[in-house]
């Protein structure tokens, strides 16, 4: 290959990872590795400006980004990270973040063995979105290898320039409220905000494109109208198509010129795909195990979750050792994390309901999270109810948000609680925790 950074474009990648055996090439997904494509070439494509017009301060003007949208598992998450691990911009992230998982390693539990490249090997590992808190406050990157996958750019490879960034679009919201608190006083401050982000970022990934909160909601127009008008290019995957974002949200009226802007300046593209791909991953075996359920011969609690978290993250970056990789940072906090991947975590019960947790911490936890796994859940006989009412609370969030949760517990959930105090509480929460083992529930769309 001579060109390593053509050879990167979205569908020869992909058809690269199907020719390996690792993917199934979906027709349904065409359409928008076609849309990645065109923006992928476009971005590589050197900047078209006569000198008057440079002279006179234009611009080029950016290409159309792109708002995937579409049902869950249709592989929107793993499209949009297959254009950003292509792009052979400087990713912008937070030191030590190598920008988001390889969509081989998360696809096929082979595929990181078909990158010829052990973990440990990988020049700079994805260590998830809780280690972005330093964008873009923190220093300048530089200009490191940057992973992509089977493709690695040196520094000769990397465009120059304004670089690549990709993050969880709540994480990307609570992140531009921080910085407008920052700077509270100033007579514009988001046009101070969106300056800053021109100056580093040419691609802005969003995963997760979601509007619930009228805080968010009453700040996104003039917010994507700032990023348009700096030239950012937004790539962005949903489940909600932009005219029904935020649908029977307070004051909406405030915010359709969002929509408006999205129409505008993103290429809208259902995925509609026939497959849900996470829901075949997920209903392959249980997502709730039981001691009893175990027959004899069958691998333990622990190694069933280790092998449960392997099927559903397909091989993405975890603790070598099983030892904690963490911990994972919410607003300050550090919550231990057995192991992180893209949407996906797994905790040990003590970790998120023995200590000192609030219900914000786990509102976070399912926000940026499609599925959970959740080891060693206790039975509950009245001397630990503290733990029990976090775990009520830990299971109405992850409930309410149609998180995946693939747990392992003493017991089956009318079983688990014996006290007294929190009888009525727990009966909502067995239910609640039967539901999400059935497929319909699964199958829901994540509400992140
Ligand atoms: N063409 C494909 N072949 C194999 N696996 C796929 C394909 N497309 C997506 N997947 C896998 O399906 C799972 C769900 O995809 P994801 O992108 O997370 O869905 P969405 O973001 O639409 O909810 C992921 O593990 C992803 O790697
Ligand atoms: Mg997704």
């Amino acid at each position: 290959m001579s060109d390593p950074a053509e050879g990167a474009s979205p569908s020869a990648r992909y058809a690269a990872g199907v020719g390996r055996g690792e993917w199934t090439d979906d027709p349904a997904q065409h359409p928008a590795l076609r849309e990645l494509d065109r923006l992928h070439a476009a971005l590589l494509d050197s900047p078209k400006v006569g000198l008057l017009d440079r002279l006179r301060g234009k611009r080029p003007e950016p290409p159309r980004g792109l708002y995937l949208w579409g049902g869950v598992g249709r592989g929107k998450t793993f499209l949009i990270d297959l254009f950003f691990d292509g792009l052979p911009l400087k990713d912008v992230a937070a030191a030590g973040c190598t920008g988001s998982p390889s969509p081989a390693r998360r696809a096929n539990p082979s595929g990181s063995r078909a990158t010829g490249a052990r973990e440990e090997e990988r020049p700079r590992r994805w260590r998830g979105p809780g280690r972005e808190a330093r964008w873009p406050e923190g220093p300048d990157e530089g200009t490191r290898e940057t992973c992509i996958g089977d493709n690695t750019f040196s520094d000769s490879q990397l465009i120059d320039g304004p670089g690549k960034r990709r993050t969880h679009f709540h994480r990307f919201m609570r992140e531009v409220h921080a910085q407008l608190r920052a700077h509270a006083g100033e007579s514009d401050p988001l046009v101070t905000i969106a300056r800053e982000w021109r100056r580093r970022l040419r691609v802005l990934v969003l995963d997760e494109f979601f509007v619930s909160d009228i805080g968010d909601a009453m700040l996104l127009a003039r917010l994507l109208g700032r990023l348009f008008a700096e030239g950012v290019v937004l790539v962005t995957s949903s489940n909600t198509e932009p005219r029904d974002l935020y649908r029977d949200g307070l004051q909406r009226e405030r915010f359709l010129p969002a929509i408006a802007q999205i129409e505008r300046h993103c290429c809208v593209l259902l995925l509609d795909s026939a497959h849900d791909y996470r829901l075949r991953a997920l209903t392959r075996s249980p997502v709730y195990r039981t001691p009893q359920a175990q027959a004899t011969g069958e691998p333990d609690s622990e190694a069933w979750l280790q092998s449960r978290w392997d099927e559903l993250t397909a091989g993405a970056p975890r603790g070598h050792d099983g030892q904690e990789q963490g911990p994972l940072r919410i607003e300050g906090r550090d919550i231990p994390v057995r192991a992180l991947a893209e949407g996906h975590a797994w905790f040990d019960f003590a970790a998120l309901c023995e200590g000192p947790r609030a219900a914000s911490d786990y509102i976070e936890i399912a926000t940026e999270h499609h599925t959970v796994l959740l080891g060693g859940i206790p039975c509950f006989d009245g001397r630990n109810d503290d733990a029990a009412r976090r775990f009520v609370t830990l299971i109405d969030e992850l409930y309410d948000r149609h998180v995946n949760l693939v747990c392992a517990a003493a017991a089956a959930p009318p079983e688990l609680y014996t006290g007294h105090k929190l009888t009525g509480a727990f009966e909502r929460t067995a239910s609640r925790l039967i539901e999400m083992q059935s497929a319909e529930y699964l199958a829901l769309a994540h509400r992140g």
